[in-house]
């Protein structure tokens, strides 16, 4: 029977996943680096030093370790100032009132965001609240496909990681969730995300009532 919800913070609550595209395009144009949307779905749910070894990949480049860490500050410093700039109405339609919903039916609430920004994100979204565990970038070794996350959250709310079901619109946070041992409900095309149990358009689509399907 499932117990929790676990879910990813870009791309899933918000969409701020489009401003990390924004950000990592700006740095990749500084490299000469022709970087796609396709690219992009590589990037979502891996860590930024992660994401950036990977457009140095895509542009045949090697950097230093310090230059790494200077051009992913850097990305960082614009993602941020896109998040300063997003409102609170920015949050996708129904999902405020889902992790509602669900906490009123007892179900236990996680946030798993491989970002080291998703705690003020969600300040600035006003849903801090909502969640009963929040696991972000800065409290794990290993990136998303790794399930490390995800299991972190499950202890956090003290469920099994077979009650757990998480959220997620990356490729690399579908594989972190089934190797979790845990179901798992993709956010956009089932093309991109075909593995889950599940996959719908949007998180607001989704009802406490369907977790039955899922058990
Ligand atoms: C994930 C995003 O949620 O967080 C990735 O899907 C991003 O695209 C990662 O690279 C790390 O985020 P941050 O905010 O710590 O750079
Ligand atoms: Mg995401």
């Amino acid at each position: 029977m499932i117990k929790a919800c676990i879910f990813d913070l870009d791309g899933v609550i918000v969409d701020t996943a489009k401003y990390h595209y924004l950000a990592w395009q700006r740095l990749a144009k500084e490299l000469g680096v022709s970087f796609t949307l396709e690219d992009n779905e590589r990037l979502k749910g891996v860590s930024r030093i992660r994401s950036l070894e990977i457009i140095l990949e895509i542009g045949g480049l090697q950097r230093s370790e310090a230059e790494k860490e200077v051009m992913a500050t850097r990305k960082n410093q614009w993602f941020v100032d896109y998040v300063n700039a997003m409102k609170p109405e920015e949050i996708y339609p129904g999902v405020h009132e889902l992790l509602v919903a669900l906490k009123s039916k007892g179900i236990k609430v996680g946030l798993a965001s491989s970002s080291k920004n998703a705690p003020a994100v969600i300040r600035l979204l006003n849903i801090e609240h909502d969640f009963d565990a929040v696991v972000d970038g800065t409290m794990i070794v290993h990136t998303k496909p790794d399930p490390e996350i995800f299991l972190k959250a499950a202890q956090i709310l003290g469920v099994s990681p077979k009650d757990c079901v998480v959220f997620e619109d990356a490729e690399a946070g579908v594989e972190a969730a089934l190797n979790a041992g845990m179901k798992c409900v993709g956010i956009g095309s089932a093309k991109q995300l075909g593995k889950a149990h599940r996959v719908i358009p949007k998180t607001g689509d989704f009802r406490p009532a369907d977790l039955e399907s899922l058990s």
